[in-house]
């Protein structure tokens, strides 16, 4: 297409790479997949937002022992059980209005040639050795333990019994790393986050890091070694691989340097280990930058509890849609707790949030302002304004949203945007526009309301990365042209752009109370 660019300014649109994990085909998407990724989704509208040309990649991890053991029991090959479930992934993508660039997966062509390009550099480079491997092996994590890990022979993170498996196979030289990755911790302390977890890093780092078996000959479901057909790529090795496969790695080395290093892996604090000590070290052997940030979040917990597949707690996410709808989930997750520490979470508390953040708030103030302006201004956008002190809030709402979510604090940010809500309805106590219009002071009146509409326009741009379909029903009822996300910060953030003359519309409410189900 030509003549795209008409209008947007010269300088080239800045890159912006944000990974979530690529989950575990062995299990649908639940509520703590989602959660991640909507995390992404809502940076990477935020980031577009600002004019950046954001990549954005999620996908499915789908080798190893746990996934061969699962298509085994379901008698098809790993391959198939793979292609069903990466469908659920999609469409539970899709679903939520994720925004994603790209979705990988491993079994794909690009990626085993990506991977095998990638482990013979690594062991041109004298990174790779064969040896004999003997230890405990736990299924779910796909990893080793060293016995003073594993207590009692089980899991620290499963609490189940670990395996014991001897095997030859080929070593990746993780000890070679454990200064140097000290060192870059040391000089780019923004690289993990947020701070407990890169102290976590440091700490296991200076206990001391072995070397990891990389390979395997047990299985065949992987990606063969280049050198050695007869072992498999360990999975973690070929998963970690999949944020260099998508942006091009060894095939197209423009948009490889443009995209990489990542800005962002958003991931769980469960696999932290994999991503600030593995995968950094991986990409020194290779030669490669390291992620600019590896940020970790904490669990949704669900009754105190991890929710995970052998404990049967998981919640899915298309059950709550049905009853919250996109937005009434996406903004739950964002919200209720804080980026970073776990957080429980309750279907009362759920339900709560709800009626009070979005059918009280954000529903009632909508409904109210464009009821006072269809009864009192024509319908239309008023000509007049009181450029009042919703103005400043409205400037602090964008300066609070955009300083939080710079540090992926979510809820903090969106918390400010409320903010604005909360002045726009106390305004409105305040000035009473229904008193002023029956004074006859049309004027006043008009003023009062446009600065409401106005705060609205500004709320519907701001909460657009987390609840878009709603955001941008609001900016269509205030008869604005577009989306909300299609606009430009910080600019479209400036207060006084609502048309005068627009017409406006009432509608329905966006977000009806709830009651909550006996179950
Ligand atoms: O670990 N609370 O995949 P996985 C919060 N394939 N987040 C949760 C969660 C919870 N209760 N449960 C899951 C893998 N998550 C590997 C990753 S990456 C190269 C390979 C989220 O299916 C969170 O992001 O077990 C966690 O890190 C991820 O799902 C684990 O997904
Ligand atoms: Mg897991």
């Amino acid at each position: 297409m030509t003549g795209q660019n008409v209008g947007v300014p010269d300088n080239p649109a800045t890159p912006f790479y944000v990974t979530t994990p690529i989950y575990y085909v062995n299990d649908v998407p639940h509520m703590g997949h989602a959660y991640t990724t909507i995390a992404a989704d809502v940076l990477c509208r935020w980031r577009r937002m600002f004019g950046d040309d954001v990549y954005f990649l999620t996908g499915t991890d789908e080798h190893g022992l746990k996934i061969q053991r699962s298509a085994e029991s379901q008698g098809v090959t790993p391959l198939e059980w793979a292609d069903r479930t990466a469908v659920r992934f999609l469409e539970a993508w899709e679903e939520l209005g994720i925004t994603n660039t790209d979705f990988i997966r491993t079994s794909e062509p690009r990626h085993y040639a990506a991977v095998q390009k990638f482990l013979q550099v690594v062991y041109d480079n004298g990174f790779i050795e064969k040896g004999t491997y003997e230890g405990y092996y736990c299924v779910p994590c796909e990893a080793y333990y060293a016995d003073d890990e594993a207590a009692g022979g089980a899991c620290p993170i499963h609490d189940r019994p670990l395996e014991f498996v001897r095997e030859d196979n080929y070593f990746f030289k993780l000890s070679a790393f454990e200064q140097p990755l000290l060192d870059y911790y040391e000089q780019n302390p923004q690289a993990v986050q947020p701070e407990s977890r890169r102290n976590e890093v440091i700490g296991f780092i200076k206990q001391g890091l072995k070397d990891f078996s990389m390979s395997r000959t047990s299985i065949s479901w992987g990606i063969p070694l280049p050198w050695d057909r007869d072992h498999v790529t360990y999975v973690w090795f070929d998963a970690l691989f999949n944020y260099c496969t998508a942006v091009g790695y060894g095939v197209d080395d423009a948009e490889f340097d443009k995209w990489w290093p990542a800005d962002y892996h958003l991931i769980g604090k469960d696999i932290l280990r994999f991503h600030a000590v593995y995968w950094p070290a991986m990409l020194m052997a290779g030669g490669l930058p390291l992620p600019k940030c590896v940020f970790a979040h904490g669990w949704l917990l669900v009754g105190g509890e991890k929710m995970s597949k052998t404990k049967a707690n998981q919640i899915l996410p298309h059950d709550l849609i049905e009853e919250f709808g996109v937005d009434g989930y996406r903004y739950h997750f964002m919200a209720d707790q804080r980026f970073g520490p776990d957080g429980d979470f309750s279907y009362e508390g759920m339900i709560t949030r709800y009626n009070a953040d979005l059918a009280n708030n954000f529903g009632n103030l909508a409904n109210r302002v464009l009821n006072m302006a269809m009864n009192y201004c024509d319908g239309v956008v008023p000509q007049e304004r009181a450029n009042g002190p919703l103005q400043t809030q409205a400037e602090a709402g964008f300066a609070g949203l955009e300083s939080s979510l710079a540090k992926l604090d979510f809820a903090s940010g969106f918390s400010t945007v409320w903010d604005l809500i909360r002045s726009t309805n106390a305004y409105i106590e305040d000035r009473a526009p229904w008193a002023l219009f029956k004074s006859g002071d049309r004027v006043a009146t008009a003023e009062v309301i446009g600065d409401c509409l106005e705060a609205l326009r500004i709320v519907a741009l701001l909460a657009s990365p987390v609840i878009p379909t709603a955001a941008s029903e609001l900016w269509r009822r205030l008869g604005q042209s577009g989306t909300p996300g299609e606009q430009q910060l910080p600019d479209a953030a400036r207060w006084g752009q609502l048309v005068p003359g627009n017409a406006l519309e009432k509608g329905d409410p966006l977000f009806p109370r709830l009651e909550a189900k006996t179950q």
